[in-house]
């Protein structure tokens, strides 16, 4: 199995996604670890533990950052995700289990070391955590089999961002957290909105999930109302894209994507702030900024009906 550590500020798109790796046979779940972003670290927290319990996940969950490593937070998106991080389905929960006792970043270092270049960090939330632990032992990137990162707008096909013109939420709630993160030397495969919204998920999905998905399809239906809502009015579009569940996808199945080779920064500061740029490694430019730092990989293309199949399949 892969074994995959789960950073995430659960968030509904976040919630299916821990669900589409909890149900994947070829996943094995070795943590999750929660951060501030679509709400406040102790909502995404409380949310991991409700789906930890309520889904008989047994793996570790520890609560990571509640802030952005330089910048001021942000209020949450509650427009988009609800005020309880779960589309306002009215969880009333009081977890019985308690978090790891370990900070995020300590989590993720620990995992790290005792699988070394076994594990899989799927980061669908702002990058804190893992900017933390690369700070803290920077000696444990070479040991990481792969990042895949749900964030950024690379501007392929004229697609921006989905919070500025220029840039996506993820990046934008830690920029200098997502820059540390692209430069280190792991590799680091991009899944940004330029594929993200290639990858529709309809109504009429979320339909047939509640039919034929048992208590996942139903509870991801319950929890998908709002933000339905919220994508169907601001995007025209009948359902929601597929964000988290798509660094998912990419892990169980490269070939979905086609992916194009460069280092890649994240912006820190003024107008364009969370902005993500790639050099295209067969691009020529004189000597900058970008010399020595390690080609990653951002994903240019996507296969979006074939990977909604290997979604729904799941369930
Ligand atoms: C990302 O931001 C959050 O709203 C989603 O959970 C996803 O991780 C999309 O920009
Ligand atoms: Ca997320």
């Amino acid at each position: 199995p892969i074994k995959v550590l789960f950073d995430t500020d659960p968030g509904v798109d976040d919630a299916m996604a821990l669900l589409f790796l909890h149900r994947h046979p070829a996943i094995e779940l070795m943590g999750i670890t929660t951060v501030h972003g679509n709400a406040r670290t102790d909502t995404t927290t409380r949310n991991a533990l409700y789906l930890g319990e309520h889904f008989g996940l047994e793996t570790p969950i520890a609560r990571g950052a509640a802030e952005p490593l330089v910048m001021p937070k942000s209020p949450p998106p509650t427009f988009v995700h609800g005020d309880d991080g779960l589309g306002n389905v009215g969880l009333t929960f009081e977890p019985t289990r308690r978090p790891d006792p370990r900070p995020a970043y300590r989590l993720i270092i620990d995992t790290v070391r005792r699988h070394p270049g076994e594990i899989t960090l799927i980061a669908v939330g702002p990058l804190t955590n893992l900017a933390l632990a690369l700070k803290e032992a920077p000696e444990i990137a070479p040991l990481v089999k792969e990042v895949v990162v749900m964030g950024g707008a690379f501007g392929v096909g004229g697609q921006g961002g989905n919070i500025t013109p220029v840039a996506e939420a993820n990046i934008h709630g830690d920029p200098h957290a997502a820059d540390l993160v692209f430069t280190a030397a792991w590799p680091v495969t991009v899944v940004g909105l330029d594929v993200t919204h290639r990858v529709l998920m309809t109504d009429a999905d979320f339909r047939r999930l509640r039919e034929l998905g048992g208590e996942d399809g139903d509870f991801m239906w319950s929890i998908s109302r709002h933000y339905v809502d919220f994508y169907s009015e601001r995007e025209a579009i009948d359902g929601c894209y597929v964000h988290d569940s798509s660094a998912v996808a990419y892990v169980l199945d490269p070939s979905l994507f086609e992916v194009r080779q460069g280092p890649v920064r994240a912006v820190g500061d003024g107008l364009a702030m969370g902005q993500t740029i790639q050099r295209p490694d067969d691009r020529d430019f004189p000597p900058t900024a970008w010399d020595g730092l390690p080609s990653q990989r951002v994903c240019v293309d996507v296969d979006g009906p074939r990977l909604m199949r290997l979604f729904m399949d799941t369930f």
